[in-house]
């Protein structure tokens, strides 16, 4: 471990202001400043084109606020966290915890809640007056058991259908498909054309498409009751649902796709492919990494099936038990919470600040209807699967390896065999 050395007095203020100088593992004599402290090694996957950036916002706002504190960005590349979860586990085995880790809020959380890897931050919640800062299914999405595990950030759409106007006007198509089957239509249309109807990526992007033509053929209700135990996964209407899933799995390039969600993109905006599904985080890409104009350059609509309908999915941050600076990650929680840090963050980000009082004139574009859409009270909310809102991670890997087989096999019958077994006997309480 690295050590530094500040003045007495410095590291005495900053002991002060960060409360658990004796307690964070820093050990030292008792005398001594504990000169590590001085440190926040914070873990997350927001490392490539178009999320990269607005993580930068969010750290050069810690930075601002603790001048006296090194930010060590231990991100691990890989959409969704797909990578970096791996790694992540292997060092909380190997008892190496960062000081911080970005989570999902919902589900996701729980197996680490109740295996007790993550710290109650009730009580720095409390302190710091936070709790009235978040709508109700947010503040829900973070709590267990009454106790609350992490700091919302920022709030994710996952229906969103991107597409290049272009691309589709040029094939005769003048509006977006409002149905997976109208879709189907125009994407025979399209290929008739040689233009790939949907670009697809790896395994979660194939999962983050199943949960949104889930919800556009299945409706809000029934949609939400898979995750919960209270739609069978036996039945008539998701065999249908799945079996769509798989005719538009198929007017994709599955069998040529390469690179993550951002090649994905790339296809239809170099005008290769017609349509993607994707979160809006895909808007910060478009926009400012690749610089292109929203409406006129690309262009964005609900997924089909889902008008009305808002795909919730956020991100936060949690502190694992055994931080070895535990100080200085409650430090770096508290710019999370923060209205700036939050504002600064989701403008670059392109996502929805988690905060209920972040100002809405300092969205503009893309992010500036899905936050009145988020806002909205007509708006009807569901949570995301694929980005664990709604499905803890055991029954989040038994659903990958079920889907890995559908998109192999075609088998709709064992898929939903597999995932009627993954939610046997599960009612959620609520
Ligand atoms: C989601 C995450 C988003 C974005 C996306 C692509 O799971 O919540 O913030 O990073 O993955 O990596």
């Amino acid at each position: 471990m690295r050590r530094r050395s500040f003045p007495i007095i410095v590291a005495g203020v900053l002991c002060a202001a960060l409360t658990a100088c004796s307690s964070d593992g820093d050990g030292g004599d008792a005398g001594e400043p504990a000169e590590d402290a001085a440190k926040v090694e914070v873990f997350s996957w927001w490392e490539g084109p178009g999320e990269a950036e607005g993580y930068a916002a969010l750290i050069n706002r810690f930075k601002k606020d603790n001048p006296d504190i090194e930010f060590v960005n231990a991100a691990v590349a890989g959409g969704a966290g797909s990578n970096a979860r791996t790694v992540l586990a292997s060092r909380l085995a190997a008892n190496d915890p960062p000081d911080a880790f970005q989570v999902h809020l919902g589900l996701e959380q729980e197996d680490d809640v109740k295996a007790g890897k993550v710290e109650d931050l009730t009580a720095l919640f409390d302190q710091n007056g936070w709790r009235d800062k978040f709508s109700k299914p947010v503040l829900d999405a973070v709590t267990f058991g009454g106790k609350i595990y992490s700091v919302p950030v920022g709030i994710h759409r996952s229906n969103v259908l991107w597409f290049n106007a272009k691309t589709v006007q040029a094939a005769g198509i003048t509006k977006p498909p409002a149905t997976w089957s109208e879709f189907l239509k125009v994407a025979a249309t399209l290929k008739s054309k040689n233009v790939v109807p949907l670009s697809i990526g790896p395994g979660w992007t194939q999962k983050h498409l199943l949960e949104n033509v889930l919800l556009g053929e299945l409706g809000a209700e029934k949609y939400s009751g898979l995750w919960k135990g209270k739609t069978s996964w036996l039945g008539p209407d998701v065999h249908a649902a799945v079996t769509m899933f798989t005719d538009v799995l198929a007017m994709s390039d599955i069998k040529t796709f390469g690179g993550d969600w951002q090649s994905a993109l790339d296809k239809v905006i170099d005008g290769q492919a017609a349509y993607n599904v994707m979160g809006d985080w895909a808007d910060a890409y478009l926009s400012r990494t690749r610089g292109l104009t929203f409406k006129t350059e690309y262009d964005a609509t609900t997924s089909p099936g889902t008008d009305g309908v808002f795909n919730f999915l956020g991100d936060g941050f949690t502190v694992p038990k055994g931080a070895p600076h535990r100080a200085a990650a409650d430090a770096w929680l508290k710019v999370c919470a923060s209205k700036d840090g939050q504002e600064e963050f989701s403008v670059e980000k392109h996502s929805l600040p988690a905060r209920i009082d972040a100002e809405e004139t300092k969205f503009s574009g893309y992010p500036a209807i899905a936050l009145e859409a988020w806002r909205n009270p007509d708006t009807v909310v569901v949570g995301s699967a694929t980005h664990g809102t709604t499905v803890g991670s055991a029954r989040g890997a038994e659903f990958d390896t079920a889907l890995a087989k559908l998109v192999e096999s075609g088998d709709v019958d064992a898929f939903q065999k597999a995932l009627a077994s993954t939610y046997a006997g599960y009612l959620a309480s609520d």
